[in-house]
């Protein structure tokens, strides 16, 4: 078979959606124009845990403007029904207006819905709530921790016994909150018992369904609408309940409602990374090859539903080793309940463990490449299958040489520049390649343009322009002409748009139905006698910018649009799917990194300042280099942020979180952000998926927080084993 000659895919295109998202043209969620909608806004609870006792609305309801304040005391009950199909953790979801219970500082205690945003905001504090207030616990470090989720092989204890250099170290990570640009915001707008919502949402699908579980609908009496989304790094991955207020007031109002949250309310029920405190047991032998590690980690959840992330796969599958035992708790607290957050679970294991690993190298005196190549496995270790691709060692060679890491003085506080002390660090870092069933539907016009359309979403990496490059190959038209439509709920499903699965899962999808539908014309071509390819073996055929014609012989062709106008063919189309294979893999699917910083710290106050960062990547294919490039830009930065300035602050007294804005929760800025590069090793891994991409969303942030902790070390001697690395912490 002639491959389809590649144009698109692998060139260095800019987003196709970028003129709408700087003209301000790309419409988010709350700047959808509903025909008559009113405005929402959420009354907090001010306490961290107890009952209502009472809510007076009538100076609210007083207020010019209100139509509504809907409370517990009158919200109808909702049905609430389970939803499987959501990414609802195991629990009790919050039920929001059906109970006097008050779970959590600020959650959600009424809802003042007005004619206007003003009116809705002051209604809103006059709302007067009393409670019955009990004593929150939101302290990690004093919470009861539930049963371990646990891992095991080897014996761990003999492991650690035998062991010539043994280290047993503490850890601890801040929690940390997405801080997308775009807050949450819904519009809901009732039409008999169809609900159509305008949602920030990165799983169209998700938010469908779960609207459709809470208020015992049929799920396709309900539609999502979300073509943009203004970043989310996991937030926007679950329906929280302030979509469910949304449209229950919509419901109850018999008005289309907006509801935007504030960016207080960003930090009060919309998910976060939880903190960690993380104990590591590590043994070698006086080379350093690792004997044994023993991970015991407690991680915050709520009180009503128990959240999980991959924070177990690293630490099995990273580094050969005989012996390996995990013991992973959840700590429940009167917290709302977290989310993933970009790099899920591996960020923080990564955290850990290559900080764990740098100490090794340290006490023996290897260099942290050396160990770490002295480490590396020849299969996955956990489930004894090889890998699909695993290029590791050479993301080390690539990135030494790139970082000139032989200019590294081994010697911690060695190097030296006026006031600030420099450091080099390095880690690893791995991330699992996802893929998930996905659905696509194609069509190709008689103009000879063609429209993909899938559930999908586009928080930022760009969705758009990438699946119209797979497309446009596919199909073999040009960029031009190929347009690619997501965020609907009416379009094929797809997964949720998170854990760097979109590429592998919906590219494939795409790929697949445009693969049909070029198959379907090169079969009308060789099959009709008026066709110049008429008895044309179809697999010598090729297309290329709309035109058919024989692999190596362009004369001898045909464009689409004469093949269709001539056989009076309006267009043609196709469905596409994708689903990894069933059963056990036979194949361990990971992305790799190696990722290098250096640091300044100044050596009378404490300060950190980063000078450069290299990320090199093992990430299979890449589509798109220069979204993959602004992706890798975007994930250094995020790892600077949890590295040194990233930490949702809790008054422990009351729960209240005291830093709920952007200028008390410190994110990297323009003047902490240096030279940053990336580099995408060549390469591609087709077990994994049709399209040969391992996704790399996250994986480009995995292994920035331990290699600038790493080299903060290098720099100054201080260990610290905490995140942020704060001022105080090197002083
Ligand atoms: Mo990312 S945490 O999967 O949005």
């Amino acid at each position: 078979m002639s491959p389809q000659p590649q144009a698109a895919v692998g060139a260095p295109l800019s987003r196709v959606d970028g003129r709408l998202k700087v003209t301000g043209r790309a419409l988010y969620a709350a700047e959808h124009d509903v025909d008559g909608a009113v405005h929402a806004v959420i009354v907090d609870s001010s306490i961290g845990r107890g009952r209502v006792t009472s809510i007076d609305t009538r100076d609210a309801e007083a207020h010019p403007g209100v139509l509504r304040v809907i409370h517990h005391r009158n919200a109808p009950k909702l049905p609430y029904r389970d939803n499987s199909g959501s990414n609802n953790p195991p629990g009790r979801r919050l039920r929001v207006f059906q109970d006097d219970q008050v779970r959590f500082h600020g959650q959600p205690v009424a809802v003042v819905v007005a004619t206007t945003l003003e009116a809705a905001q002051h209604g809103a504090s006059l709302v007067k709530v009393r409670y019955d207030s009990e004593q929150p616990a939101t302290d990690l470090t004093e919470g009861e921790p539930g049963e371990p989720a646990n891992y095991a092989r080897g014996d761990v204890e003999a492991g650690l016994r035998s062991a010539a250099v043994r280290l047993d170290l503490n850890y601890r990570t801040a929690r940390n909150h997405h801080n997308p640009m775009e807050p949450h915001a819904t519009i809901a707008r009732w039409k008999g018992d169809k609900l159509t919502v305008w949602d920030k949402t990165q799983w169209v699908v998700g938010t469908q369904t779960e609207l459709a579980a809470v208020f015992g609908l049929e799920t396709d009496a309900v539609r999502v609408i979300s073509p943009f989304v203004g970043g989310g790094f996991g937030t926007a991955l679950r329906c929280w309940p302030h979509v469910i207020v949304a449209a229950l007031a919509a419901r109850e109002t018999e008005r289309p409602v907006k509801l935007v949250l504030s960016r207080k309310q960003m930090y009060l029920g919309t998910g976060y990374r939880p903190s960690y405190e993380y104990r590591l047991r590590l043994g070698s032998d006086r080379r350093g090859r690792l004997i044994a590690a023993d991970h015991a980690m407690d991680a915050e959840t709520s009180s009503y539903e128990q959240f999980t992330e991959a924070i177990l796969a690293a630490g099995q599958m990273l580094y050969s080793m005989p012996d390996v035992r995990q013991a992973y708790r959840l700590v429940p607290l009167d917290l709302p309940t977290p989310l993933w957050m970009r790099g899920p679970g591996f960020q923080t294991a990564s955290f850990v463990i290559e900080s764990a690993m740098d100490e090794l190298a340290h006490k023996l005196g290897v260099d942290p490449i050396e160990l770490r190549r002295r480490n590396e496995p020849n299969e996955d270790e956990a489930r004894n299958v090889p890998f699909s691709t695993r290029r590791l060692r050479e993301c080390y060679t690539v990135g030494a040489r790139e970082f000139g890491w032989h200019r590294r003085d081994p010697r911690p506080r060695s190097t030296r520049d006026g006031d600030w002390l420099i450091g080099m660090g390095m880690a690893a870092g791995v991330y699992d390649t996802a893929r998930f069933q996905a659905e696509a539907r194609a069509r190709l016009d008689a103009d000879g343009t063609a429209v993909v359309e899938a559930a999908a979403s586009d928080m930022g990496p760009g969705t758009y322009t990438s699946q119209a490059q797979v497309a446009a190959d596919a199909l073999g038209l040009t960029m031009r002409t190929v347009t690619f439509r997501l965020g609907d709920s009416l379009y094929p499903p797809t997964p949720p748009h998170g854990g760097s699965m979109t590429m592998a899962s919906v590219g494939s999808a795409t790929l697949d139905a445009c693969d049909r539908i070029r198959r379907q014309a090169i079969q009308l071509a060789v099959e009709d006698r008026d066709s110049p390819l008429y008895g044309v073996q179809a697999d010598e055929v090729v297309v290329r910018s709309g035109r058919l014609h024989v692999q190596g012989n362009p004369a001898r062709g045909e464009t689409y649009q004469r093949l269709l106008s001539r056989n009076d063919r309006t267009h043609l189309e196709a469905d596409g799917s994708f689903a990894p294979p069933s059963g056990p893999e036979r194949h361990s699917f990971y992305g790799y990194n190696a990722t290098f910083a250096e640091v300044a710290v100044d050596a009378t106050l404490g300060l950190v300042r980063v000078r450069r960062v290299l990320g090199v990547y093992d990430a299979g294919r890449i589509i798109s280099p220069k979204l993959a490039d602004s992706q890798a830009l975007g994930g250094m930065v995020g790892g600077i942020g949890t590295a040194l300035l990233e930490h949702t602050v809790t008054d422990h007294r009351d729960g209240r979180i005291v830093n709920a804005n952007l200028a008390d929760y410190l994110v990297p800025v323009n003047a902490d952000i240096p030279d940053l590069k990336g580099i995408f090793l060549d390469g591609e891994d087709y077990e994994a998926d049709p399209i040969g991409v391992k996704g790399l969303g996250e994986l480009v942030m995995i292994g920035v927080a331990p290699a600038i902790a790493n080299a903060v070390f290098n720099a100054t001697g201080r260990r610290v084993r905490e995140l942020p690395i704060t001022a105080e912490a090197l002083l």
